[in-house]
């Protein structure tokens, strides 16, 4: 299998969440934006870590066939070390788990074990520095912008603090680090988003919801650069 190359750390990313897509005809969809995709994001909810459910690891692998991009798993699981591997299988190319989970390290070190990009997500109202000690260990760290579980809330802006902190600690550092944020991210607010020190910018109803979703995902690039 071939790798899939998730870009240089620190690059602008756009990556649509299919999660509000329809998911009926989520082949099409995905294949719709594939120009202006950097990253596909995959919400995987478990109905216990958060109230929703969504989808697993059989998507991931059907819609592999339909994309060449990184796909970015976002685990809302509260036992996400029993679906790594599934997810892997699958196609996975990067997972991502959640700090208020615990036994952060052994996740950590099972994901790269298995040849994964490895996330570590923060809630809202989880403090920077729950996730700090583990910035040297991850690739990517994921400020959520809203309290996961649904698609469409608002943009949190009492999080750009969390994201200037990361994002000074990255760079004071020189870690090989994405800061992606997730949730309510649109023309408005990926600007504030980026500002702040994010360069993966997740994007579910600003793409999937807009009339034109190809020329969506580009307006939100443009945005996200000026
Ligand atoms: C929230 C999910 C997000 C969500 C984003 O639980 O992690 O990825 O789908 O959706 P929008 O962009 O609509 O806020
Ligand atoms: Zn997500």
């Amino acid at each position: 299998m071939t790798t899939i190359d998730p870009g240089p750390p620190g690059a602008l990313r756009i990556a649509p969440s299919i999660l509000a897509a329809d998911f009926g005809e989520l082949a099409a969809r995905v294949h719709e934006v594939d120009a202006e995709t950097d990253w596909l994001h995959v919400d995987v909810m478990d109905g216990h870590f958060v109230p929703n459910v969504s989808i697993g690891p059989p998507v991931v692998h059907s819609l592999r066939a339909y994309s060449t991009r990184f796909f970015d798993c976002h685990l809302m699981m509260t036992e996400p070390g029993r679906y790594l591997q599934a997810f892997k299988n699958a196609g996975a190319n990067g997972c991502t788990v959640h700090v208020e989970v615990g036994g952060t390290k052994t996740l950590i070190d099972d994901a790269r074990a298995l040849g994964l990009r490895v996330g570590l997500a923060a809630n809202p109202d989880t403090p920077f520095e729950r996730v700090a000690p583990f910035l040297g260990d991850i690739d990517l760290l994921l400020l959520m912008t809203v309290f996961p579980g649904f698609g469409g809330q608002s943009f949190m802006a009492d999080v750009m603090p969390k994201v200037v902190s990361a994002r000074h600690e990255v760079d004071q550092q020189e870690l090989a680090l994405d800061i992606e944020v997730d949730g309510g991210i649109d023309l408005r607010t990926a600007p504030i988003a980026v500002e702040a020190g994010a360069n993966v910018l997740v994007a579910g109803s600003a793409i999937f919801a807009a009339r034109e979703p190809l020329v969506a995902a580009r307006a939100l690039r443009e945005a996200a650069r000026s």
